[in-house]
Formats: structure tokens, C-alpha cells, sequence
């Protein structure tokens, strides 16, 4: 990753990272643009004395919180949560959003219905007119077939998404199967995301199309951060 992005994505990060008050339950989303507002808030528990709470995404962001010396909890501790801290790997004008590259979407997606804010943050690339890129979706392996079916009259195509070092398809955080949807450009997210959501066996896409009444889009850039809407 070039020194520009990777500064893009440290600017978004820990601009997030000072939205956060002392006493929130804060979501702590998946990847790496996460990675620097978890930093910084680990600077700032440290520094400061912020005290907060994190709810994590996925496994890989339980282990980074836990290092990092930020609190954690659960959902079943803390219902609601103050703020949602993720990242996106697409973003429209509106604040349409695709996830998932870390096949972490559902969790994503629960954190962030759970949060009374939801901060998206990303660098420039990620930002286009309109989304195009294959759209995750995590399914149980016996539901797979009719994933197959439902895509394929929707004008799309499956692709398992296939593990690194380890053959065969990527198993999320739920045990599932993580696949790859290629629809091209996507003219109606929403109706989209209401098709894939509705294949029995299904746990979450990587569309985020209900969320634009309470998401702020930071994007990050080499000079600093403006807000997208
Ligand atoms: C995890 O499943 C994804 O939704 C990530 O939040 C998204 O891919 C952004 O990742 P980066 O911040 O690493 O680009």
C-alpha cells in the first residue's frame, strides 16, 4: 500500500478517534483504517485517561483491542452503543456502502445497528459514483445453492472467496461461507441489498444501505479529512 493511502487512512482513523468521549461504549470495526483509530484511542486511554468500552467486530479486532490495552464488551453487556468506528471498501455520494473484504459484514452490521452513530471512514480510493465492486455475503454452506440461484437471476455471479494459505473457501467469524457477488455497477443498492438479505441462509451482505440517516463518511486524504455527508 502506497504512503499516501496508508497516511489517508491514519488521517480518517484518528480523526474518528477524537469523536469519542470519556464513558462511550465505542464500535470497533474490522481492518486497517480501524487499526490507526484504535491506536489512537489507545494513546489517548493512556494519556488521558479516556475511559471507554469497545465492542469488537471480529476476532482480528478483539486481538488488536486486547493489545492495544482497550476495554472490552459485549453486546449483551452494552446494547447500545455510543459510536461506531469501521471502515468501507466503497462508498457512494449518498453514503451507500460496500464491506466486507475482511468478511466481516455481519458483525459490522450489528455493531453498527446498535450504535446511535455510526463514522465510516475511509480514504479517497474508496470513493466513487457508483458502486461496482463484487458485493460479500456470508452464507450457511447448506444455503450456498440457492445463493447461486437467487445471484444468477439477479444479473450477478458467485465467487467462494478462496483463503490465503489455506485451501478451500474462507470460513468467517460465524462459521460461515464468505462469497463475492459481481453485479458490475449497481443502479439500486437498496433494492439490491433487500434481494440478497432475503435468500434463505443468508447473514449479511456487504451492502449498508440503512444506515444513511445516522452515518457520517470521514474521508481521509494526505493533508487531512473533510466529511463526505
Ligand atoms: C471488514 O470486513 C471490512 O468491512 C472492512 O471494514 C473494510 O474492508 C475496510 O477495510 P480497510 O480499512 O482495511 O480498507
Amino acid at each position: 500500500m502506497s504512503e499516501k493511502i496508508l497516511n489517508s487512512k491514519k488521517n480518517a482513523g484518528c480523526y474518528a478517534a477524537e469523536l469519542v468521549k470519556s464513558g462511550d461504549v465505542v464500535g470497533l470495526g474490522t481492518g486497517s483504517t480501524v487499526l490507526y483509530s484504535m491506536e489512537r484511542l489507545s494513546e489517548r486511554i493512556k494519556s488521558e485517561g479516556l475511559e471507554i468500552k469497545g465492542v469488537p467486530t471480529s476476532f482480528q479486532t478483539a486481538s488488536r483491542a486486547r493489545a492495544l490495552g482497550i476495554p472490552l464488551t459485549t453486546l449483551y453487556d452494552c446494547p447500545e452503543i455510543d459510536i461506531a468506528i469501521d471502515g468501507a471498501d466503497q462508498v457512494d455520494p449518498s453514503g451507500n456502502l460496500i464491506k466486507g473484504r475482511g468478511a466481516a459484514q455481519t458483525r459490522e452490521r450489528c455493531v453498527a445497528s446498535a450504535a446511535k452513530r455510526f463514522i465510516v471512514i475511509v480514504d479517497e480510493a474508496k470513493l466513487t459514483q457508483t458502486l461496482s465492486s463484487p458485493v460479500p455475503v456470508e452464507v450457511i454452506s447448506f444455503a450456498l445453492p440457492l445463493l447461486y440461484r437467487v445471484v444468477k437471476s439477479l444479473g450477478g455471479v458467485v465467487k467462494v472467496r478462496e483463503g490465503v494459505k489455506k485451501d478451500g473457501p474462507v470460513i468467517t467469524d460465524n462459521g460461515c461461507i464468505e462469497t463475492d457477488c459481481n453485479f458490475g455497477e449497481i443502479d439500486d443498492p437498496e433494492k439490491l441489498q433487500t434481494g440478497l438479505n432475503n435468500v434463505p441462509g443468508v447473514l449479511s451482505c456487504g451492502l449498508f444501505t440503512e444506515f444513511r440517516e445516522k452515518i457520517v463518511v470521514v474521508v481521509g486524504d494526505e493533508a487531512g479529512t473533510r466529511i463526505l455527508c
